[in-house]
């Protein structure tokens, strides 16, 4: 019998207009966790898509357990042969109860009935074995966060007995306290045997869980080998195929006037008193754990969610904003956290995820789209963000993550903005399209337009602000310097009402 729990060879794998594998290998063993690294794009999901029978492959060999893939392999024999897969966007039935998504297709009957008392009590018994004692059974999928919703997809995997579980970008929404408890359950997978194949674009947090490596440039297979053999110089150098010199490039530009100024905001539950001014010229970050409010107040600030009271100034004139579109209208615009909810639509093209929020300058007076004014757009946005893709005509949900978030942040662009408002976004974006963001972000910036970032990852709020202010539960509880700022600095205005990461 092979050791490897599985081995893929000479994989090759044809999109229109995109061959998003070719000839690609990986192997795995049992107890093993494996970190999958390459750029946007490089073919991570799909390679993981084919060992789960999502996609078919085009050529190439799967072997499980010592036993061959014969012809085309499908989710249900995957499954029997052990493999299960959390994807990059969950999919789960948010209104289906936890035990009901963990029995999906599964499910017990018992006299031509579902047998509901025993489907809740395995679920529970799953999650117990994970250390997990609070979830519900009952509970709607779509009520818990996302790092609960994940130990629920986690808990399914070992309900169909995996002896191999891809994650794929599993802590990239995840608050610290979650992540934290996610690596607690993978190791202990790990201990229990199983084969762990683990992608990520967080790559500082590899080493607390990584055993070895593949890494993958352009659909192709660069190298494996030992975590430890390699330093994470190397690491990202066979990701990129260059080295990266400056991960955080700060320019210095000149902070002009304040622009946007926010006086005694409250809004909703997370929003409470919150004031500040950001000038032009100026990347303002906003740090704190996830849950501190920062998503929320930018919300209110765009418009998006109502406004309890407070004042909001721009150029010194108070302006009123009821929704989007006054955002807009006054020059403030925001882009979301959440890509798949709020970002975009992706069952349209490309082409009309950036057209749709700049329809007032592409229209002009007579209402019809003007094609060239599109299209010098679309041009603008891949070329500035480097999106990978066959043509602006594509879905843009058949992009790969990272290409989804730069669309995200294209779509803004087009406009003449005096307030850009990024929330996470370089969320699931990989090292080099990070720099070409932050690139992008000291443009605003040098053209006067007053940025504002938020940003769970440390070093890069660190490295990319000027100044950064923290919130903690729904209020801002510290200010600082982003030149002298050091991250336990950050951490302790972060968690002045105690951790609210939980
Ligand atoms: N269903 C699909 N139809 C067409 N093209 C696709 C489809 N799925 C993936 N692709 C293309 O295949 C290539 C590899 O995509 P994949 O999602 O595997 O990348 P990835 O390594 O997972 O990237 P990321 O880190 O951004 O998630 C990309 O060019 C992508 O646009
Ligand atoms: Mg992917």
């Amino acid at each position: 019998m092979s050791e490897y729990a599985v081995e893929m060879e000479h994989i090759t794998k044809i999109f229109p207009g995109v061959k998003a594998l070719d000839d690609v290998q990986l192997r795995v063993k049992p107890g093993e966790v494996m970190a999958l690294l390459g750029e946007n794009g490089a073919g991570k999901s799909t390679l993981m898509k084919i060992m789960s029978g999502v996609y078919t492959r085009d050529a190439g060999e799967i072997t499980i357990f010592g036993k061959k893939v014969a012809g085309d392999l499908n989710t249900k024999q995957a499954q029997e042969m052990g493999v299960a897969i959390i994807h990059q966007e969950l999919n789960m039935c948010n209104h289906l109860s936890v035990a009901a998504n963990m029995f999906l297709g599964r499910e017990i009957v018992k006299n031509g009935r579902l047998d509901k008392a025993e489907m809740n009590k395995q679920a529970v018994e799953e999650l117990a074995k994970l250390g997990i004692k609070d979830i519900d059974p009952d509970a709607a999928v779509g009520d818990l966060t996302v790092g609960r919703q994940q130990m629920v997809e986690i808990a399914k995997a070992l309900l169909i007995k995996a002896k191999i579980l891809i994650m794929d970008e599993p802590s990239s929404a995840l608050s610290n306290a979650e992540i934290t408890e996610m690596f607690r359950i993978v190791k202990e997978l790990r201990s229990m045997g199983t084969a762990i194949v683990y992608i990520s674009h967080r790559l500082q947090e590899l080493h607390h869980i990584v055993d070895s490596v593949t890494i993958m440039r352009d659909g192709r297979y660069i190298t494996e080998g030992k975590f430890t053999d390699f330093t994470m110089d190397q690491i990202i150098a066979n990701m990129v195929g260059r080295e990266i010199t400056n991960q955080f490039p700060r320019d210095d530009a000149n902070r002009g006037d304040v622009v946007l100024e926010v006086k005694n905001l409250n809004a909703g539950r997370m929003v409470k008193d919150v004031s500040f001014k950001a000038y032009a010229g100026e990347v303002l970050g906003f740090s704190g754990l996830v849950g501190a409010g920062r998503t929320e107040t930018m919300r209110a600030i765009f418009g998006a969610d109502r406004i309890d009271s407070g004042q909001i100034f721009l150029d010194g004139k108070e302006i009123v904003i009821k929704s989007p579109i006054d955002a807009i209208k006054n020059g403030i615009v925001l882009a979301p956290e959440d890509r798949k909810l709020e970002g975009l639509c992706t069952k349209l093209t490309i082409r009309d995820n950036i057209a749709l929020p700049n329809l007032d300058l592409i229209c002009g007076k007579s209402g019809h789209i003007n094609k060239q004014i599109e299209n010098e757009m679309i041009d603008k946005g891949q070329k500035s963000l480097t999106i990978k893709m066959a043509s602006a005509d594509v879905e843009a949900g058949s992009l790969s993550g990272g290409n989804q978030q730069k669309i995200v942040v294209a779509k803004w662009l087009a406009r003449n903005s005096r307030v850009v408002i990024l929330d996470e976004p370089t969320r699931g974006i990989d090292v080099s399209a990070k720099v070409e963001i932050y690139q992008i972000i000291n443009k605003l910036k040098k053209a006067g337009i007053c940025v504002i970032v938020v940003s769970s990852e440390l070093p890069e709020v660190m490295g990319i602000s000027d100044r950064i202010l923290v919130m903690c539960n729904g209020r801002i509880t510290g200010e600082v310097d982003a030149r002298e700022a050091t991250e336990a600095m950050i951490m302790t205005h972060a968690t002045q009402f105690g951790d609210n990461a939980a």
